[in-house]
């Protein structure tokens, strides 16, 4: 069997999907690999290493031409305008894998599944412990959450550590990180490294110890959230009543730190407004929000994703893809997480479809034609179908 990597389209996508120390692992699957020309230059691999762990460098139609199994960062749906181009590349017995927003853009799955190729969507592997080593959320809110702290700190008219010099002593930086999952747990760590004093608050009650663990505050607050995890091990949506109590109670740390890191996300779903304008305001000019959840609107009243907002003198970054910038280490972890992905599923050459693990029944988005997946069908309006995909 063939895996093909070709370049990253996305605008400002550095990352790339397959790096060169992965490809001997991948061999001893029964997959050789052929790979775009310049695909990992941007994430530092030049074609001469791919070709070194036995890949050939092929033009980007050779590699949907020749390969079986595609391997991206982002396909379609996760690449809305560029990945388009890719379409009439697709096709039957092929099977496409990567980021590819199936909960958010479910049209472009119907798109694919239209060329016959199966896709395998894998922000949907489920926060299973088995499924964690190949979980690249996860990876990439690690790096997301160490580069938001590192955002701040540039942007923060003042350093993050206490220091007691010659010239007076500089007090530390206030940090408060809203949601503590993987994204803010690294935030927490790497605000604590640089030496500033951290408080974080999660809906679950269940990270004050991890948060404790870090050498950070948790911030107390009078509100139940009740479960507030999904199956799947993601937050749920908690209602408008939840939030604005949240607010309210939140308004005293927000406005008496220097750095807010905001990471609450509810998957598919516009994020949850936590920082209002008027909590904005009450902030000290030159404070800084990073605000990891632009993407689906932020959970800051002002943030505007990919921009740079200043309302009374308070910074709000609302950056949306930050891995790409870390493109050495987002790339490596991601590989590894393709790779274990595979090793699931491939053996001795061959890809078994075993529809009875979770792991691929949940990421499974199109098959033979049809969009398979039945969450992502209830989204598209389809009649539920054979069963296959993740409800
Ligand atoms: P996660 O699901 O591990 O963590 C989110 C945390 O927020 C959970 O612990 C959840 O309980 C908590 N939460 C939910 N609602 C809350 C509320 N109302 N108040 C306080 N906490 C609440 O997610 P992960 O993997 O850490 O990702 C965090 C965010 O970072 C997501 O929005 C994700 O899309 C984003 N992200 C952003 C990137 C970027 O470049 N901007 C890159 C990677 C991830």
């Amino acid at each position: 069997m063939i895996i093909g990597v070709p370049r990253e389209t996305y605008p400002g996508e550095n990352r790339v999907a397959l790096i060169p120390a992965t490809l001997p692992a991948l061999k001893k699957l029964g997959l050789d690999a052929i790979v775009e020309a310049g695909a990992g230059t941007p994430a530092g691999h030049v074609d001469a290493e791919y070709e070194a762990q036995g890949a050939q460098i092929v033009s980007r139609k050779d590699v949907f031409a020749r390969a079986d199994i595609v391997a991206q960062v982002r396909t379609l749906g996760a690449n809305q305008t560029e990945g388009r181009a890719d379409l009439s590349e697709m096709r039957k017995g092929q099977y496409v894998l990567g980021h590819a927003d199936p909960l958010g853009a479910p049209e472009a799955a119907a798109d694919i599944a239209a060329t016959g190729a199966s896709l395998f969507a894998l922000e949907l592997i489920p926060r299973i412990t088995r499924a964690q080593s190949m979980d690249v959320l996860s990876s990439m809110a690690t790096i997301a959450g160490y580069k938001a702290v590192l955002l701040a700190a540039t942007h923060l008219p003042r350093m993050f550590p206490l220091l007691m010099t010659a010239a007076g002593t500089l007090q530390a930086a206030r940090v408060f990180v809203i949601g503590a999952g993987v994204a803010g747990l690294q935030a927490i760590g790497v605000a604590r490294k640089l030496g500033a004093v951290v408080e974080a608050y999660d809906v679950r009650s269940a990270v004050k110890e991890q948060i404790q663990s870090l050498g950070a505050k948790f911030v107390e607050m009078e509100i139940e959230a009740g479960a507030a995890e999904d199956k799947g091990g993601y937050a749920k949506e908690l209602g408008e009543d939840f939030y604005r109590k949240q607010r309210e109670l939140m308004m005293k740390v927000v406005s008496h730190s220097d750095v807010v890191v905001t990471t609450a996300a509810i998957p598919g779903k516009k994020s949850p407004v936590l920082v209002t304008a008027e909590m904005v305001r009450a902030m000290h000019p030159g404070s800084v929000i990073v605000d990891l959840a632009a993407e689906r609107g932020g959970n800051c009243e002002l943030t505007k994703a990919d921009e740079t907002v200043v309302e009374n003198g308070v910074t709000i970054l609302g950056p949306t893809n930050l891995p790409a910038t870390v493109p050495v280490h987002a790339s490596q972890m991601y590989s590894n997480n393709v790779l274990k992905f595979l090793q699931g599923m491939v053996k001795e050459g061959q890809l078994n479809l075993n529809l009875e693990d979770e792991v691929v029944r949940e990421t499974l988005v199109t098959r033979d034609g049809e969009v398979v997946h039945e969450r992502i069908r209830g989204l598209l309006g389809v009649p539920a179908g054979r069963g296959e995909g993740g409800a």
